[in-house]
């Protein structure tokens, strides 16, 4: 059965100022009740898979055990980092906690913030894709990409590998807009989801020929028994110094642009990565003026924006295209065209200090 790996160390800067350094936004409900990585783990539910294991940040591990326990999983495992090192060193850690009693299981790389409209879609996607990870296939999830977004990867389909996938012809992560552009003309690509199914050794080979001094850095960091003994909580340490002497580069560098043995699945399941303030208007529920509020507003005579008014009244007239977020230290307002510069204005404000 499958082994879910979650990867919630991101620090979702662009969704400034609701996610903060001491509560990033895969711990925040922005879809619903639940949080992004509880809305993750939900999305398992009634597939055949092992005890999920969430790799984050030292700094956030009560915030990941307190949600964990209450999607009922308070024995699942919590490996912590003491300063991330990107994705390519997390799933390592992952996949060499996972082989260490002789097992090898399927890895399902899933990041803690994604939404994904369609649970039905999404598992039957990962049950199409697992023949070709057992034959050692480092299998992705391919979206139809609908505009030149930069922030993403892209994969050339190539040859059809049995009727649920392709071998991946070229992969390249994040291209810069003209590059994307030409991606979306030719046809042939997809975007990278961003989730993975691949065999635990697989990966561990593919990292080892690749980029190596990951999986040294990881091996040595790794405790050789599971859970500190001292702990309530099922949280797995690093040794720090150790872990700190990997690259920081996350897979789709490390491995994902290198390795021959690459496939993709295409996933059609209302994929949205949560990357910004526009994303989650476009994801929201909007109202007839194409408003998505969120909390205490009033808007009047106002148009596709979005307001989110945290414990506050906000108040709005004549605007378009507008994002409003009101948290008790912080505001921003911010044309819904110019959202990805908020991660300018976080390195900014740490710049003050
Ligand atoms: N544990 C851990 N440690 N998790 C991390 C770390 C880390 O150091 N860095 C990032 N993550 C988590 C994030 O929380 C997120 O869930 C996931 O790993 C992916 O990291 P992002 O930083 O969000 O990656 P990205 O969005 O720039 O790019 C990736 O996702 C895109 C789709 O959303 C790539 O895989 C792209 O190719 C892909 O298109
Ligand atoms: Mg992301």
């Amino acid at each position: 059965s499958l082994q879910p790996v979650i990867l919630a160390g991101g620090s979702g800067t662009r969704l400034w100022p609701a996610s903060r350094q001491l509560h990033p936004k895969q711990f925040l409900p922005l879809l619903g009740k639940e949080s992004l990585l509880q809305q993750t783990l939900r999305r398992l539910e009634g597939l055949d898979h092992e005890t999920p294991l969430v790799i984050c940040n030292e700094e956030h591990r009560f915030l990941a055990a307190e949600q964990l326990r209450q999607c009922g999983l308070e024995n699942a495992p919590i490996l912590l980092e003491p300063e991330g090192r990107n994705t390519a060193p997390a799933i390592a850690l992952a996949a060499l906690h996972a082989t260490h009693e002789g097992n090898d299981p399927l890895l399902l790389v899933l990041a803690a913030d994604h939404a994904i409209a369609n649970t039905t879609a999404f598992q039957t996607t990962v049950v199409n894709a697992v023949v070709l990870a057992q034959e050692e296939w480092l299998v992705t999830f391919g979206i139809v990409p609908t505009k030149p977004e930069t922030g993403y990867g892209y994969i050339q389909q190539g040859e059809p590998l049995g009727s649920k996938g392709y071998a991946v012809r070229r992969f390249v992560e994040k291209p810069d807009v003209a590059t994307a552009t030409s991606y979306l003309e030719q046809g042939d690509y997809l975007w990278n989801s961003g989730m993975f199914l691949v065999r635990a050794s697989a990966y561990l080979r593919e990292l080892e020929q690749h980029e190596p001094s990951v999986l040294q850095a990881c091996r040595e960091a790794l405790p050789e028994s599971g859970a500190g003994a001292d702990d309530i909580y099922p949280f797995i340490r690093l040794n720090g110094e150790a872990f700190t002497h990997s690259p920081d580069i996350s897979v789709d560098y490390a491995v994902m642009e290198r390795t021959g043995k690459a496939a993709v699945v295409p996933m059609d399941a209302g994929w949205s990565d949560v990357g910004s303030w526009s994303a989650l208007w476009e994801i929201g529920e909007q109202d007839a003026s194409g408003n998505v509020i969120r909390g205490d507003a009033l808007a009047d005579d106002v148009q596709d924006s979005l307001i989110d008014s945290g414990r506050q009244l906000v108040t709005c007239i004549g605007v378009k295209d507008l994002i409003v977020v009101a948290t008790p230290d912080a505001v921003l307002v911010a044309s819904r065209h110019h959202v990805q510069e908020v991660r300018r204005l976080v390195d900014e404000l740490k710049n003050r200090g």
